[in-house]
């Protein structure tokens, strides 16, 4: 049995990834914000899955989040054999109209407490010599997003760190994955203002429950990154094949299209 923490586990991707998780009976930490919907899936995993979930609320904008999180476990005596680093929000527009704040509380979540919790996380998992790492990307790790430029690139960051550091632990024991999905049918689109774009179409959307499956498939195979779906997949090559200039414009157009 192995304990798993997985941040942003309150809806979607991290939701499935904790059903996944308790269907193998392993001990799942949920982590976000939400108390009140932590304590309800902690609920529905105990009644499907019979497994008891341990509940931490915590807000990964702030800069202290994943200290916070990391002492919560140190005063329970908990030491996690998986991360699952998910938590993550995204925005949509042109980053010259964007609120600041908003857009640097979103770089907090996506960029600087996942490494964070990596670097808080991973010395024990080294000293042990075992544990993985799963970090959350996107297709957009690939190439750049007009319109949701700071997401994409923040995605870029998750990629890149997660090639490098996967090379840095070779013979430790411990591995790291970067999750690179596509479009999914969560809550992401509404949060990020952008459900009436067509890529936010559910026709076309893959349900979280098939990305976490294909993310627990990698990371027990230590692979260094995975794409769910063949489709995304090609998307992510599209940079091999043609100039980076004209992958951004069709990125661009590809967010501008509206749902009919
Ligand atoms: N859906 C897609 O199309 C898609 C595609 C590619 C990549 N992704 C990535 O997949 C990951 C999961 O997103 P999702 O699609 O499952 O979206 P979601 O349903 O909106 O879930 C996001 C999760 O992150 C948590 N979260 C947000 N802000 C937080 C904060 N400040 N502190 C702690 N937790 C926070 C949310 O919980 P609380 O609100 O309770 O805090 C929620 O559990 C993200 O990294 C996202 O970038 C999504």
């Amino acid at each position: 049995m192995k304990t798993v923490l997985i941040t942003g586990a309150s809806s979607g991707i991290g939701k499935a990834f904790a059903e996944l998780f308790a269907q193998k009976n392993d001990r799942v930490i949920l982590a976000s914000r939400n108390e009140e919907k932590l304590s309800r899936m902690a609920r529905q995993l105990w009644d499907d899955y019979g497994v008891t979930a341990l509940t931490i609320p915590v807000d990964l904008a702030q800069h202290n989040g994943p200290v916070l999180l990391h002492e919560r476990l140190k005063e329970l005596n908990i030491e996690s054999d998986v991360l699952i680093n998910n938590a993550g929000i995204g925005s949509f527009g042109l980053l010259h109209e964007q609120d600041a704040s908003a857009e640097l509380e979103m770089l907090q979540v996506n960029v600087l407490s996942l490494s964070h919790l990596m670097m808080l996380f991973l010395p024990d998992m080294v000293r042990r010599g075992s544990g993985y790492v799963l970090n959350v990307g996107s297709t957009t790790s690939f190439y750049a997003c007009p319109l949701s430029a700071n997401y994409s690139a923040s995605k870029a960051f998750v990629l890149s760190l997660t090639e490098a550091v996967a090379n840095e632990l070779q013979g430790t024991g411990v591995t790291v994955t970067a999750l690179c999905p596509g479009a999914t049918q969560t809550d992401f689109f509404r949060r990020s203002r952008m459900d009436g774009q067509k890529i936010a179409d559910p026709k076309t959307l893959m349900s979280p429950q098939t990305v976490a499956e294909m993310g627990y498939a990698a990371l027990m195979k230590k692979k260094t990154y995975v794409v769910p779906g063949f489709q995304n997949w090609l998307l992510t090559q599209a940079p091999r094949f043609f100039p980076r200039k004209f992958v951004t414009r069709i990125t661009r157009s590809v967010l501008e299209r509206k749902q009919q």
